[in-house]
């Protein structure tokens, strides 16, 4: 079976991991620091603070810029639970919003539509690893006095308007777990442009203690801390931050395969009747999920056929507004998620994926593409 997804590790990874082993420090220490230099250079961001999940990159985010009880953050309803469940660890509350059909990115006109005294951040969610209007969220934000919170998971390496995410906005979060574009084995990272609030995620991703304090005070009692902070056990261990660091520096690469494998389907695609590729602009993307569209009505015999041939197919995601811990916070129609939530299936993507299996999952596409279209042909009509 081809998956959908696997990681790309090698030699370098290992032998990256196998120094971190013999230095006997696998904990928070200079590795993650070191990893956390080495996005700063690579996206060019003020601040970096590396931590274990995506989804603690989110959650942290949001605590760090004070989002809590009595506030609203509004959430594309198609993203992954991890974005709904960070709005919510934090006390605040999701309000969900509508896609644009094409891209399946949030729609910043249904954003607008959804403001109101209580909302304190919008949370775009970089999709399949397509830059959302960026332009227009920071100009809503500024204007109405809230954060802008990337779920930029999908997006590492992508850019919006040749500015590469993460290094501009409020808060940029990424997730480098074992399927992302790279990985730390699991591990996240938050990119932000205040420094106040850089340090704040900080003293959050270690229990809430206080380094400075922790520093004037260790000369003389190395066993001394303080508290200063609510805070979670969220760091990056040195030992996943090894990992990232190597697959950091063989990123160009990983996006150019991805991108390679994406550009293939969606040429072997353009023209098939059942299967529509999205919209997606790949001078721009560094992709990280592979979407199309069937007609809801076959997308259950789609994923049969493929799964009988070999090939693994996935969907990213079922609508949160329909899940039962989320639909207490649904309120107002989201006709296109619905709708595109019934049509999607995800394709095999992934930085090791041969030209000969690229190749077996385009003809196996194509194959179901013909069944489907014989069965339409003799499907008898009326007038015979
Ligand atoms: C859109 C999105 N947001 C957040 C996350 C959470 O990241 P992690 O798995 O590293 O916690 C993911 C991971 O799949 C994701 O796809």
């Amino acid at each position: 079976m081809i998956p959908t997804a696997r990681p790309s590790l090698g030699q370098e990874e290992l032998n990256a991991v196998g120094e971190v082993f013999s230095s006997g420090w696998l904990g928070l220490g200079s590795t993650t620091y070191e990893f956390e230099e080495a996005i700063k250079r690579r996206l060019g961001a003020a601040y970096v603070v590396a931590v274990n999940t995506g989804s603690s990159a989110l959650h942290l985010a949001i605590e760090a810029f004070g989002i809590g009880a009595g506030d609203e953050v509004i959430v594309p309803s198609l993203t992954f639970a991890a974005s709904v469940q960070a709005i919510i660890a934090a006390g605040a509350r999701p309000v969900f919003c509508d896609v644009d059909e094409d891209t399946l990115l949030m729609d910043a006109a249904d954003v607008e539509r959804r403001v109101t005294p209580r909302t304190r951040g919008v949370m775009p969610v970089h999709y399949c690893g397509q830059p959302c209007d960026m332009d227009r969220l920071l100009v809503l934000a500024e204007r109405q006095g809230f954060a802008v919170i990337e779920d930029a998971a999908h997006a590492f390496g992508s850019t919006s308007r040749g500015r590469i995410i993460g290094s501009f906005g409020h808060a940029t979060c990424f997730s480098f777990d074992p399927i992302k574009t790279i990985t730390c084995g699991e591990g996240g990272a938050v990119a932000l442009a205040d420094g106040e609030a850089a340090e704040r995620l900080r003293r959050m991703r270690l229990l809430g203690i206080d380094k400075d304090a922790w520093r004037r005070q260790g000369q003389a009692k190395s066993w001394w801390y303080e508290v200063t902070a609510p805070g979670w056990r969220y760091h990056l261990p040195n030992f996943c931050a090894a990992i990232g660091l190597a697959q950091l520096r063989r990123l160009d690469e990983i996006i150019a395969r991805r991108r390679a494998v994406c550009l293939a389907y969606d040429a072997a695609f353009g023209e098939l009747a059942s299967v529509r590729p999205l919209r997606v602009n790949y001078e721009e993307t560094a992709p990280q999920l592979y979407i199309v569209k069937v007609p809801a009505d076959a997308r259950g015999r789609f994923m049969e056929f493929l799964a009988a041939r070999g090939v693994g197919t996935g969907v990213h995601y079922l609508p949160n507004h329909r899940q039962p811990f989320f639909a207490p916070y649904a309120a107002g129609a989201l006709p296109r998620t619905d709708r595109v939530a019934g049509e999607i299936v995800t394709l095999p993507l992934y930085t090791d994926l041969t030209d000969a299996e690229v190749g077996t999952v385009v003809e196996t596409v194509r194959a179901f593409d013909r069944m489907v279209a014989r069965a339409v042909c003799a499907t008898p009509t009326r007038a015979s």
